[in-house]
Parts: structure tokens; C-alpha cells; sequence
């Protein structure tokens, strides 16, 4: 666009202003007057209060046309303006911090980067964790084998003294793409069938996948000795390679390759 017809735009965009008070037309928010457009949510209630009381799917009614376009914004809505009680947890609302990870018609993902559409939508907790409250699911069996990995560098030789830093080649930095990213949602682990049946010793998917990115990481020094902690047959070897994980990780990560990656490292160790 020119200087003149940015000008010509301003000039008009004042215009519309300075007439605002006599013209009604130009100061209407048309997304909040069209007519209501509802639509059906059934969402997971189980109350730890009422134990007797079974879990049950209970409906609510929201207008998208008053609502924001993901799942999370409905979940928000409701929580608002109907039903104080609903419990779920959220904290970034951008698919970073990874807590609202739940079922969503059928599949694990991200509520705040799942998209309303138009059919009725079921709501789930994660499948076959044990549930806090509604679509809370209990996370610290997951957390505590993901604690069990040691998730951070480990050195064998302290720092020079002077450096403050363990530098990496911009090559070995690249390797950690696509593992770096994982936000430890737990989507691929509760998708898995053999974490399903096998959690108290398999390690599931995300726990692997970052075992993985830990040992590749050109900086730590205990590859090997991260390797053998996992030679025996539940660790990893629960995994036939059924791609769920993949499939459904909202990241777009790849966690069935990088377990496929610690087979193939550990049987050449
Ligand atoms: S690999 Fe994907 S699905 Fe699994 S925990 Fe990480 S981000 Fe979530
Ligand atoms: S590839 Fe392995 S970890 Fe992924 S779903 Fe299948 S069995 Fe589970
Ligand atoms: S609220 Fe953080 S990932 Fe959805």
C-alpha cells in the first residue's frame, strides 16, 4: 500500500470515528448479536465428595457464537457462566504447558488447540488413569517415572574453572529437535495399550522420549550408563511398536521412533 493510500485510509478511519455518535451501523459488534448457534457438550463428572454417586456424562448447552473456537474456551465458558463445579486443569491456553491434556471425541489431545466443530463433542479425562476429579486425571505415577529417568545433565567432570557454560556444536544442538519440544502432556503414554496394561514397570512413550532426548545429548555424559538402567524387559521392551503415541501427540513428536532409536543404541552398546 502507497503513503497516499495509507493516508486516504487513516483519513476515512477518523471520518468513521468522528460520525460514530450519529451513525448506530458503525458501532455494532455483529459477532455478538447474531443469533445464538448452541451446541452440546457431554463432559466426564465424577466428584471424589460423593463416592457413591457414579461417574456420569452431563450435558451443557453453549452459544458458539459468544464462545472463543477451542475446546478450553467452552470448558472456560461453562465453568463461568453454568457450572462453577466442573474441575479441569489449564494454565497457558497455547498448547505449551501441557495441562489441559484430556479426551476429546476419542482422541488425546491439547483442549486449547482442539477446535470446536459443529457435532456434539465428548469430553473425557485421560483414558486409564486413576481420576482426582473430572477431567483431572492423577499424574504422579507418570511424574515419578519420568523422575526416575534423572531428566537433567549429568557431568561426570565438573567445569573447568573460568567456564560457565557446556557448549554444544550447533550439529549436536539439532539433534534434540523434535524431542526438546515434548511437553510432557501424557496424550501418548494413556493412548498406549501397553502402558495401559503394563504402567507399574513400562515406562510408557513420553517418559522414553525423554529418556532419549537425554541420551543423545552431546553434552551429558552418562549415555551409556542411561542405557543400561533400561536393560530389562518392561522398561522399554513393553513397546510392539502400535504408533498410537504418535499418532496422537498434539506436538506433532514422534515418540514410537525415539523408543525405536533406544533399541536400536542398546543393542548396539
Ligand atoms: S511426546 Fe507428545 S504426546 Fe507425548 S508427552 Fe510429549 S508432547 Fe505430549
Ligand atoms: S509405539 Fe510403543 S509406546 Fe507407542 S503406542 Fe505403540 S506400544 Fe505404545
Ligand atoms: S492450557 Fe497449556 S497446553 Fe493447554
Amino acid at each position: 500500500m502507497s503513503f497516499l493510500s495509507v493516508s486516504r485510509a487513516t483519513t476515512r478511519a477518523a471520518r468513521i470515528n468522528v460520525n460514530a455518535n450519529t451513525s448506530p451501523s458503525l458501532t455494532k459488534e455483529p459477532s455478538w448479536e447474531k443469533d445464538p448457534k448452541y451446541k452440546t457438550f457431554s463432559i466426564y463428572r465424577w466428584d471424589p465428595d460423593k463416592p457413591t454417586v457414579k461417574p456420569r456424562l452431563q450435558q451443557y448447552k453453549v452459544d458458539l457464537n459468544t464462545c472463543g473456537p477451542m475446546v478450553l474456551d467452552a470448558l472456560i465458558k461453562i465453568k463461568n457462566e453454568q457450572d462453577a463445579t466442573l474441575t479441569f486443569r489449564r494454565s497457558c491456553r497455547e498448547g505449551i504447558c501441557g495441562s489441559c491434556a484430556m479426551n476429546i471425541n476419542g482422541i488425546n489431545t491439547l483442549a486449547c488447540i482442539c477446535k470446536i466443530d459443529q457435532s456434539e463433542t465428548k469430553i473425557y479425562p485421560l483414558p486409564h488413569m486413576y481420576v482426582v476429579k473430572d477431567l483431572v486425571p492423577d499424574l504422579t505415577h507418570f511424574y515419578k517415572q519420568y523422575k526416575s529417568i534423572e531428566p537433567y545433565l549429568k557431568k561426570k567432570n565438573p567445569l573447568k574453572e573460568g567456564d560457565r557454560e557446556n557448549l554444544q556444536s550447533i550439529a549436536d544442538r539439532k539433534k534434540l529437535d523434535g524431542l526438546y519440544e515434548c511437553i510432557l502432556c501424557a496424550c501418548c503414554s494413556t493412548s498406549c495399550p501397553s502402558y495401559w496394561w503394563n504402567s507399574d514397570e513400562y515406562l510408557g512413550p513420553a517418559v522414553l522420549l525423554q529418556a532419549y532426548r537425554w541420551m543423545i545429548d552431546s553434552r551429558d555424559d552418562y549415555s551409556h550408563e542411561r542405557r543400561e538402567t533400561l536393560q530389562n524387559p518392561f522398561s522399554v521392551y513393553r513397546c510392539h511398536t502400535i504408533m498410537n503415541c504418535t499418532r496422537t501427540c498434539p506436538k506433532g513428536l514422534n515418540p514410537g521412533h525415539a523408543i525405536a532409536m533406544i533399541k536400536r543404541d542398546m543393542a548396539l552398546d
